[in-house]
């Protein structure tokens, strides 16, 4: 093959014509020369075309749609460091901002004066909400001259996040089991698990699994009871991942956040129903005493003295920018109003799904997040959820099929989760393409002869 260079050719080639074209791409060494960014972009972007189409996507939570202002935002934003606060003092201030409003939005008796931070998602906000309770429970067992050696937090269906919180932290994770018909921890499964080195009990607010909510006001009060009976005090961390953009606007006679004294703090993932694009999440503590001082490093050689508390250290801003934008965009009655459309939404496409006969509906987009989940209890079904993930597949939907967790792993279930961006047009659709597909699944693909075969 000819040996082109660039700056050679001094004409306007086609991009398939370019040498880069030409060749597999360089898969486990840098290429020695440069090449038109035009080709290389054409090429990258071809390549990405094979992943999934993400607005197809419903096994996520997180933002798949961003308008233009967004987008605009985010390419200004592109320098911009998050951890460096001296130097980009309104990126500072506008995570700040965010911060207030985060507290105020879930009812903060403290708002103004309370403690938080953007995250690069939830699970580095569990880890920061993890640590504050790790350390306030050894400063409470080392004050009484107790052991502080063996922490557990005690939990329902989490997330992964919560058992790599564990584990990086060493942390004994207590992980109820779902009981039989349940969608995730429920109050009266807490007092066999919580003791003495119980640094906080994780109530969720939107299980993974199942979409629901875990009645965070009602694990309080149990945690109420039991420190009555037993002197135990165990404070909440509530993982908002999701709930945490869609309670207050949709649900808001729901107590689950700070109104809740117990509730110490709470993540969200700004990246999910804030509707912000990926790479930003938040925790906020109910006020600025329960984040221990020790955790707070500052950093004064960026030109300032920084209080940060975060795992990682550089940064994009974009994102923050991008979550102010839609809390300033959309108000609380935008928040609202596209939520709703999505409950909304969800709730037809559970209409539907129950409809089919086969299937039974283990939550069906009421109350909590705007998500369908269902189990296969057709006993004549030859096929599972797995098949019908595959025929899905085909049209471009991705539908997770997945075992509930302990003790319910032998019960396979569905999931679809309703964003920003997916409209009842497409889940009209959805619920067409499971239909056709149930009817491949039960009688078969189509004879050969039977097929139309390719015109053109
Ligand atoms: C309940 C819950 N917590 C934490 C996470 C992790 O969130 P992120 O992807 O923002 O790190 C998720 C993600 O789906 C979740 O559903």
């Amino acid at each position: 093959m000819a040996l082109h260079k660039v700056a050679d050719t001094g004409r306007y080639d086609d991009v398939y014509t370019m040498p880069l074209s030409e060749q597999v791409l360089p898969k486990y060494r840098i290429p020695d020369d440069q090449s038109d960014p035009r080709a290389v972009y054409a090429l990258l972007r071809a390549e990405l075309a094979l992943d999934g189409n993400s607005s197809q996507n419903l096994a996520t939570f997180c933002t798949t749609w961003s308008d233009d202002e967004t987008r605009r935002l985010m390419d200004d934003c592109l320098d911009k460091n998050m951890i460096d606060k001296d130097e980009y003092p309104q990126t500072a201030q506008i995570e700040s901002r965010c911060v207030h409003i985060l507290a105020d939005l879930w009812n903060s008796p403290a708002g103004r004066e309370t403690v938080g931070c953007s995250t690069t998602g939830s699970s580095e906000a569990a880890m920061l909400g993890g640590l504050a309770l790790k350390w306030r429970w050894r400063q409470r067992r080392q004050a009484e001259g107790k052991s502080a050696d063996r922490p557990n937090l005690v939990c329902g269906p989490v997330q992964v996040c919560w058992e790599k919180f564990a584990r990086y932290f060493d942390v004994e994770l207590r992980q109820v089991p779902l009981e039989p018909g349940a969608t995730g921890l429920r109050p009266h499964q807490l007092a066999s698990y919580v003791d003495e080195n119980t640094i906080g009990v994780i109530a969720i607010l939107g299980v993974t699994f199942t979409c629901d909510y875990e009645p965070v006001a009602e694990l309080a009060a149990e945690l109420d009871r039991i420190q009555a009976a037993t002197g135990t005090d165990v404070p909440i961390h509530v993982d908002a991942a999701s709930g945490g953009f869609i309670a207050p606007f949709v649900q808001p006679e729901l107590v689950w956040d700070f109104r809740v004294a117990r509730v110490a703090s709470i993540n969200t993932s700004g990246h999910k129903y804030g509707l912000a694009p990926l790479g930003v999440g938040w925790v906020v503590w109910a006020s600025a005493e329960l984040l221990p001082e020790e955790l707070i490093f500052r950093v004064d050689y960026l030109g300032g003295d920084m209080p940060t508390f975060a795992l990682n250290f550089s940064r994009p801003g974009g994102e923050v920018i991008a979550q102010y934008y839609n809390l300033l965009r959309l108000g609380r009655e935008g928040y609202r109003r596209v939520q709703q459309a999505c409950l909304d939404t969800a709730q037809v496409l559970a209409g539907e799904i129950a409809e089919m006969g086969v299937f039974t509906l283990l939550y069906d987009g009421r109350g909590a997040l705007p998500a369908v989940s269902y189990r296969l209890t057709d006993p004549d079904a030859r096929f599972s959820l797995y098949d019908l993930s595959d025929q899905l597949r085909m049209r471009g939907w991705q539908v997770p099929a997945y075992p509930l967790p302990p003790d319910q792993q032998d019960v396979v279930i569905q999931r679809v989760l309703v964003r920003h961006g997916i409209g009842r047009e497409a889940m009209s659709l959805l619920a067409a393409d499971i239909r056709t597909s149930l009817k491949r699944l039960t009688v078969g693909a189509p004879a050969d002869a039977a097929r139309t075969g390719f015109h053109h």
